[in-house]
């Protein structure tokens, strides 16, 4: 008989939100799990394809320590999802530098040295999404708020770009904006969101799964390609 191998996925954030979902529903499909949050436990999730590990993306100790153990256990990635974001300033009109760092810790430094370490675990021919935002997006702006949280998602978009030109024919990059969706990453989403953390997820999944061209910048909620 001929032997079905696991996929195998690491969600950066899985604890709450889009992650949280995103973690079900890949465990639906059958994939191994590896999720992450600051603490390294999580309450309501229990399942033998998952595994929660500790990662602080704004504390270098952490990431170090997850490479080692990476590098000891040798676990090797299909696909590896930074979903893991903040935004302290979401919704507030002048830049505060604490807030600022804060979010750059999280979303640009520590995303990309993680990756930077991690993308050696993953297999050719696998994936590397980023979850940014359209907030990020030159192109689309038009509106003068959430001045880090915007421009850390810019970052994260040029930093998908570069990714995509320096692993062209290893693996396959993405860049995705998952809808304004029903989190409590920021008050206003909670209230009106438009989806789901289930319906998100589930695009996600769907677009992630499917052979999509490296490079791309998609957005979930209107299933296109998006301006950077
Ligand atoms: N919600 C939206 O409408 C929306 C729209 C566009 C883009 N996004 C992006 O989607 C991603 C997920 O957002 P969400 O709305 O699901 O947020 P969320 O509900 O606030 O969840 C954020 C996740 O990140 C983890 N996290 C927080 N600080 C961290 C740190 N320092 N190091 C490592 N992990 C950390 C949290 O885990 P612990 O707190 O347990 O550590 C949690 O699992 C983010 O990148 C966000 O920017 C969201």
């Amino acid at each position: 008989m001929k032997e079905i191998m696991t996929k195998t996925v690491l969600i950066t954030g899985a604890s709450k939100g889009i992650g949280f979902a995103l973690t079900r529903q890949f465990l639906t499909n059958g994939y191994k799990v590896i999720g992450t949050n600051r603490t390294g436990e999580i309450e309501n999730l229990a399942h033998p394809n998952f595994e929660i590990l500790k990662l602080d993306l704004s504390d270098e100790t952490t990431i170090n320590e997850f490479e080692k153990l990476f590098e000891q256990k040798n676990i090797k990635l299909d696909i590896l999802i930074n979903n893991a974001g903040i935004g302290p300033d979401l919704d507030t009109l002048k830049p505060e530098k604490e807030s600022f760092k804060q979010t750059f810790d999280v979303n640009v430094i520590g995303t990309v040295f993680f990756t930077e370490l991690l993308c050696r675990s993953v297999n050719v021919g696998g994936k590397i999404i980023n979850i940014s935002s359209k907030m990020g997006s030159i192109e689309l702006c038009e509106r003068t708020d959430s001045v880090a949280y915007r421009m850390s998602k810019t970052a994260l978009n040029m930093y998908s770009k570069i990714l995509t030109n320096r692993l062209l024919d290893k693996q396959t990059i993405a860049t995705i904006h998952p809808g304004w969706v029903r989190t409590t990453i920021a008050k206003d989403n909670i209230v009106n969101g438009r989806l789901s953390t289930d319906e998100s997820a589930f695009k996600i999944f769907n677009f992630v799964t499917s052979n999509f061209e490296t490079g791309i910048f998609w957005d979930i909620e209107a299933e296109t390609k998006t301006e950077w």
